[in-house]
């Protein structure tokens, strides 16, 4: 497989899918797997669990400057996000792996990252009662988000185009599995676990400041009115796209010229690439994968 020019990151191809535990991966994501599973978890971490292009670094860096943008704004302009919120499963040769960025934090609470589906989640998070954010996306858009991104990322399978992959989605074969499964999964944990906290994308969009303020009595952080709205403003789309440690653009194996990491933010884009019959096939589909779930999203604001 071909790397594109601008990547200076040479990979030795695109990834394949395979199945591991019953969920669709890629090496990148199990090949450190004894660690990840014998991770151990503290009673102050924070993870962010999502699925793939929900909203995952949006939520990270609200925390971060929730938790650190007051005391150690230094780190915010020098250390990307992906650094200061490590990506627990991921295992890539040019960085440390996702365990040892976590062990080496020195921050408290340490803030971790993860997509992977709750029955795979390490056992010491549940173990040590851990506070756990959760963000989900309606499907339609995180399907196209993540359409996008795998076109970008040579570290993530080809997608093939739209049609190819959307039939792909609805089967479940992407990396982290089907998004059924994942948003319906950790929906059900959520009754059982009450240090989980489960946000969805559309309410970011439709009102940052509120869902920060969510996030603050979740989290019970006595943050001021004022914090909370400069934080709020810093987090918008615009900001973060400039931002040059939140909008990946030190990563190398993401090829902007194909597509940008921050590349709408918005919701009902979808609208832009469903075509009616994709739509009718989609909905149907949808309609039987989520026929045992009560987990309701909105496709349009
Ligand atoms: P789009 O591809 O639809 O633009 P993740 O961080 O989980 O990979 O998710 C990436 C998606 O979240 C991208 O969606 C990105 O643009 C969007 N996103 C990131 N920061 C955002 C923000 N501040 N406001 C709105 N959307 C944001």
């Amino acid at each position: 497989m071909e790397i594109h020019e601008s990547s200076s990151m040479k990979l030795p191809g695109r990834p394949e899918l395979f199945d591991f535990e019953g969920v669709s991966m890629i090496h990148y994501f199990t090949d450190n797997w004894e660690k990840v599973k014998n991770f151990q978890a503290r009673p102050d971490d924070v993870l962010i669990a999502t699925y793939p292009k929900a909203g995952t670094t949006w939520v990270s860096y609200i925390l971060d400057l929730l938790y650190f943008g007051k005391d150690d704004p230094e780190q915010q302009t020098s250390q990307p996000i992906h650094m200061r919120v490590p990506f627990l499963e991921s295992s890539f040769q040019m960085m440390p792996s996702g365990t040892e960025l976590a062990d080496n934090l020195t921050t408290s609470p340490r803030l971790i990252k993860t997509h992977l589906p709750v029955q795979l989640v390490p056992k010491s998070f549940w173990e040590q009662n851990s506070k756990i954010v959760y963000v989900a996306r309606n499907a339609k858009d995180n399907a196209v988000s993540y359409f996008h991104f795998d076109r970008m990322n040579m570290a993530q399978p080809e997608p093939g185009d739209w049609n190819t992959f959307l039939q792909k989605f609805m089967e479940g074969k992407n990396v982290f599995g089907p998004w059924y499964n994942h948003v319906s999964g950790w929906w059900e944990k959520k009754q059982t676990y009450s240090n989980l906290l489960y946000l969805f994308y559309e309410d970011l969009v439709e009102d940052t400041g509120r869902e920060v303020e969510r996030l603050c009595s979740f989290l019970s952080l006595s943050t001021s009115v004022e914090e909370r709205e400069n934080i709020t403003k810093g987090v918008q789309f615009d900001a973060m796209k400039q931002n040059k440690m939140t909008n990946y653009s030190t990563v190398p194996v993401m090829d902007f010229k194909i597509s940008p990491f921050m590349r709408k933010g918005k919701v009902g884009d979808w609208k832009n690439h469903f075509t009616v019959a994709q739509n009718e096939q989609f909905d149907e589909v949808y309609k039987q994968k989520m026929k045992n779930t009560t987990v309701k999203f909105r496709t349009e604001i």
